[in-house]
């Protein structure tokens, strides 16, 4: 039944009955009013939460937050853009977005509303105008569509550069400063090496240098006694008196030594000669281009070294063949080997048997060279962390630790190879690989 009709019936009933139903209907409009209100007061309220929800994501971002509609007039920013540029939030309101762009940027800006039709902007650099000068800024920029998916705007954001950019420089600023630091580590652990070497140098100089004296002395000798002789022939003294006086002063024999004096000397002054190169080579910070050297003269004057300075007996069982060459710095490659070996001497200072094996051969294009001790070998959790810079398991000032670590950078750096691992018989092995040849074939 239809409201009039309703209306109708009651008036035919009577004027009171229509009233009722007056009174009636209006309660019942009013009652879907309250209901009405409630809803709306329910919605507006989640609508409130929401903004506020919204809002607080806004405002939190430290990233710039501009939003434009389809002709580039600004709708909304966040707080990020008053704190960055100085503008306020409201009075750019309803202003075109270019208008707070540095205008040496307008043309790149200008085409953002045609270039997001195709594909959003990436990291674009640009400069909004700032109260205190130009903010950079790298910038995003995609479309905003409606619901029916027409473009009715444009989202951008934009990541302070100036923080990027500070960043960048501080990453930089530190990893120069590692690399000094490491630079600095590489050469004190060589001067380190160097000093635990120096003295068996100093000793094995005074060898030679002792012998040479010796000679000297012997040669200042005989001058005397030649002297003496030449000047009798001189004063043309007798035939016998010359002969007994050659007797006398020994002048055959004299002779006779002379060419060993001489020899012995020589030989002296090229061993210093050859300790002073292999010294040289290795303590010069600055090597000269890789190059094909004597790794069997290397290893053989690091072992000497090593052995000549170790405190307890070892038994060396060497079997390098002469003359292998091998390709790179000798220097370095020396400072590698000093410290392989040095290691396993070190290693089996509380061995009962110590022996120290060295062997080295050609392989392909490479020289294998291993040694091997039959010291404590190396624990399994300590296996990975041998190469670790600053491993060491020897008591404070006795090892820093670096020797490995560097070693393993000198040898990857010769395109080579360095593995440690222990002996199925106990101790550990040291396997060095070098390449023969420029091109590394490891
Ligand atoms: N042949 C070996 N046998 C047993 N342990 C070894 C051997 N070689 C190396 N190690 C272990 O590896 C650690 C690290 O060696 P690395 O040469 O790097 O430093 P270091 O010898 O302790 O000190 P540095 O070489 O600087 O004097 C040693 O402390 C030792 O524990
Ligand atoms: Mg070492």
């Amino acid at each position: 039944m239809t409201h009039d009709k309703h209306l109708a019936t009651s008036l035919d009933n009577g004027p009171e009955d229509a009233w009722v139903s007056v009174i009636q209907k209006m309660d019942e409009a009013y009652a879907d009013l309250v209901r009405y209100q409630v809803e709306v007061e329910e919605k507006n309220l989640e609508l409130e939460e929401n903004k506020q929800f919204f809002d607080s994501i806004q405002s939190s971002m430290s990233d710039v937050l501009i939003v434009c509609d389809h002709s580039g007039y600004i709708q909304r920013v966040n707080r990020a853009l008053e704190f960055l540029t100085g503008s306020v939030g409201e009075s750019v309101i309803g202003t075109r977005f270019t208008d707070l762009v540095e205008s040496r940027f307008l043309q790149k800006v200008d085409s953002f509303l045609n270039q997001i039709r195709i594909q959003p902007v990436r990291d674009c650099e640009l400069e909004l105008k700032g109260v205190d000068g130009p903010v950079p800024l790298s910038m995003n920029c995609s479309p905003r569509k409606n619901r029916r998916g027409r473009l009715v705007g444009m989202v951008l954001i934009g990541r302070p550069l100036g923080e990027l950019q500070k960043a960048y420089i501080e990453l930089n600023n530190t990893h120069a400063e590692l690399k000094l630091a490491q630079e600095r580590l590489v050469q004190s652990e060589k001067m380190a090496s160097l000093g635990r070497l120096v003295a068996g140098v100093a000793h094995e100089l005074n060898n030679p240098i002792s012998f040479v004296y010796g000679n000297m002395h012997a040669l200042q000798r005989y001058t005397a006694r030649l002297s003496l002789y030449f000047d009798a022939i001189n004063e043309g003294q007798s035939r016998e008196s010359l002969k007994a006086m050659r007797e006398a002063l020994r002048l055959d024999k004299l002779i006779r030594d002379l060419n060993s004096l001489v020899d012995g000397t020589m030989e002296g002054a090229d061993r210093v000669k050859e300790i002073v190169n292999d010294l040289r080579q290795f303590s010069s910070t600055q090597e000269s281009e890789k190059k094909r050297f004597d790794l069997t003269h290397v290893i053989r004057t690091a072992l000497h070294w090593i052995i000549k300075e170790s405190k307890h007996p070892v038994e060396v069982r060497e079997t390098v063949p002469d003359g292998l060459f091998a390709f790179g710095h000798s220097g370095q490659i020396h400072q590698v080997v000093v410290n392989l070996i040095q290691n396993a001497v070190d290693a089996m200072i509380d061995s009962h048997e110590k022996i120290l094996t060295l062997n080295a051969e050609q392989v392909a294009g490479t020289i294998e060279f291993r040694v091997s001790d039959t010291g404590s070998g190396v624990s399994g959790e300590n296996l990975s962390r041998l190469f670790d810079p600053f491993f060491t398991t020897k008591p404070v000032g006795q090892g820093t630790g670096l020797g490995l670590s560097i070693s393993y950078g000198i040898v990857s750096e010769h395109g080579g190879k360095l593995e440690i691992s222990n002996n199925p018989t106990g101790g550990a092995h040291a396997l060095l690989v070098l390449p023969i040849e420029e091109s590394p074939v490891v």
